[in-house]
């Protein structure tokens, strides 16, 4: 299992120091929650925060848009310093377009589904995104309860996906820990968001080491 611990649940004040103590700590990729009071009821982090972060690690830069009109800020994030960029199937954007934007920068694209989105909906993207990611809480908040009934999602994005041939990145998002982490794995996901999990954790770097153990 690859961790990507998210920065959500870090210490604001020292956001720098946060992102390299993952980093040493075995983390194989920074997930970066972008919110912007519409799309979800809450505010974090825009381009400036990343693009000041990103010199701090080598580390994939995973950014989470949980934003209205993704298309308006790819250029932004991409110029941040963006590895992979991810966006809300419930966007208003275009979703071709969004999709064919983030990738013409030769970077990595991927398609984020709600709670009550079926997995079905990405199926006319998948030839073009190189990861899905399934939410298992709603968006817009850290520290709520893991949805295990999301986890069937990952089984019927990746049968779909083998049927033709395709290779897709199947990550899950929110409420995974040490204690959550067996039914991730056991659902064959490839890469968990933890935020909570890692950044409370009493030694941070045990606690990579374990959830990558599954
Ligand atoms: C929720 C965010 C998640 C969240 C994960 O909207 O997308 O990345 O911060 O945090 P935990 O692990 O605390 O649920
Ligand atoms: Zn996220």
């Amino acid at each position: 299992m690859k961790i990507a611990p998210s920065l959500l649940a870090c210490d604001f004040s020292k956001m720098g120091e946060e992102l390299v103590k993952v980093d040493k700590g075995g983390a194989d990729w920074i997930h970066l929650d972008v919110m912007d009071g519409h799309f979800v009821p809450n505010l974090t982090i825009g381009p400036a925060i990343i693009k000041a972060l990103r010199p701090l690690s080598k580390m994939p830069f995973d950014v989470h848009l949980m934003i209205t009109d993704p298309i308006n800020y790819i250029d932004a994030f991409v110029d941040a310093g963006a590895d992979i960029i991810t966006f809300h199937i419930e966007a208003n954007s275009d979703i071709n377009a969004t999709i064919d934007k983030i990738n013409s920068y030769g970077i990595k694209s991927g398609l984020v589904i709600k709670p009550d989105t079926p997995a079905e909906s990405v199926f006319p993207y998948l030839s073009k995104i190189y990861m899905v990611l399934i939410m298992t809480v709603e968006p817009g908040f850290g520290g709520q309860s893991f949805m295990e009934d999301m986890m069937p999602k990952a089984k019927i994005i990746r049968d779909e996906a083998k049927r033709r041939g395709l290779d897709i990145v199947i990550e899950a998002d929110g409420g995974i820990s040490s204690k959550t982490i067996k039914a991730v794995a056991d659902a064959g996901i490839d890469v968990s968001v933890s935020g909570t999990g890692v950044f409370k954790a009493k030694d941070v770097k045990a606690e990579i080491e374990l959830l990558k153990s599954y």
